[in-house]
């Protein structure tokens, strides 16, 4: 029986039994595993049905804890630290050899993030061991921003979900790799990259065949109800046969609303049983690339104008 509990005791003494729970983060809910106990990770990968080969983020307490699982630390991992951390920003650097090679999914650097939600703070510090968490949704799936979204996710696959409220930030953390001397975004989230680049200068954002990410994969936050993408609403009056759910941002005053409200409105849409959801596209600017970013990861394609009559077009 899956429990919503408030009990930080519990969730310390599960860690430290190497049991997986759900934790709150200030960006979604994550899965916990102590990350330098095997089993703890393996059990992690089970429960998600995430493949084995997409590696896990481990959470730290501290900005000294860095240089205690990762090594050859780029300086502009601090700056961006001491900027941006604790907060959703996640560096990909060298790994040392103590976190073990099934965290990181055979690769030789490792993901880290300090985590700024108080319950997931105090989980950390009080167990003393660094957290592994891959968001707490089956693999593929909405990302869970609240408790009883991650219960419809896992329960009865989990004893306990620490319940922190609704997240503040609603989106995940942005992957920053600092392998092979070049400063990367692997995936964008609430630190957008104009606010790195004011730290760091010129980052890049090429695809990288070295580095495994499924922040990368072209399918990814899917709801069940297929989503499509328009230019134009006025498309959908040419779909009369269909119920169609709308994903409506222009209720937002702005978009670190749209980010908060992302996950949880696209889950109650899905929850409705609409033949399909329509939504528009945000402008890329600032935080939009990561909004953008996770509709299209979302998206089963786009419906199209072709002479007055709305066309469907597939994702390939
Ligand atoms: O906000 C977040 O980041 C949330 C909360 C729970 O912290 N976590 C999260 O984890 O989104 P997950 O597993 O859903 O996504 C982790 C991302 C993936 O795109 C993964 O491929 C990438 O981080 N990643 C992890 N370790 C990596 C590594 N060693 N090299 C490259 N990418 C890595
Ligand atoms: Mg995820």
């Amino acid at each position: 029986m899956t429990k919503i509990i408030k009990e930080i005791d519990i969730a310390v003494r599960e860690i430290l039994s190497g049991n997986v729970i759900a934790l709150p983060t200030e960006t979604v809910y994550g899965l916990g595993g102590n990350a330098l106990n095997e089993g703890a990770v393996l059990k992690i990968f089970e429960t998600k049905e995430r493949p084995v080969f997409n590696p896990l983020i481990v959470h730290i307490h501290d900005i000294d804890e860095i240089s205690k699982y990762g090594t050859d630390i780029n300086d502009k991992v601090y700056s961006l630290a001491e900027k941006f951390s604790p907060g959703p920003i996640t560096f990909v650097v060298k790994k040392k050899n103590i976190i073990p090679d099934i965290v990181t999914s055979g690769n030789d650097s490792v993901a880290l993030r300090i985590p700024a939600h108080p319950v997931f703070r105090e989980v950390l510090k009080r167990s003393g061991v660094p957290i592994s968490a891959p968001s707490a949704n089956r693999f593929g799936k909405i990302s869970p921003t609240t408790a009883d979204d991650v219960f419809k996710e896992l329960t009865g696959k989990i004893d306990y979900i620490i319940d922190g409220g609704k997240c503040s930030v609603g989106i995940e953390s942005t992957v920053v790799s600092f392998i092979d001397d070049e400063t990367r975004i692997l995936r964008h989230g609430f630190i957008t990259k104009e606010k790195i680049e004011s730290v760091v200068g010129k980052v890049s954002e090429k695809f990288s065949d070295k580095i495994i990410s499924p922040g990368l994969m072209k399918s990814h936050y899917a709801p069940l109800t297929p989503l499509y993408f328009t230019d134009s609403m006025s498309e959908i009056n040419n779909i009369s046969d269909k119920r169609i759910g709308i994903l409506d941002f222009s209720k937002y005053r702005s978009k670190e609303e749209i980010a908060l409200n992302l996950f949880s409105d696209l889950r109650k849409l899905d929850e409705m049983n609409f033949d399909m959801i329509i939504c528009r596209k945000i402008d890329s600017k600032g935080l939009g690339t990561a909004i953008n970013e996770r509709l299209e990861k979302a998206s089963s394609g786009s419906i199209q104008n072709a002479n007055g009559s709305a066309v469907i077009k597939s994702k390939v």
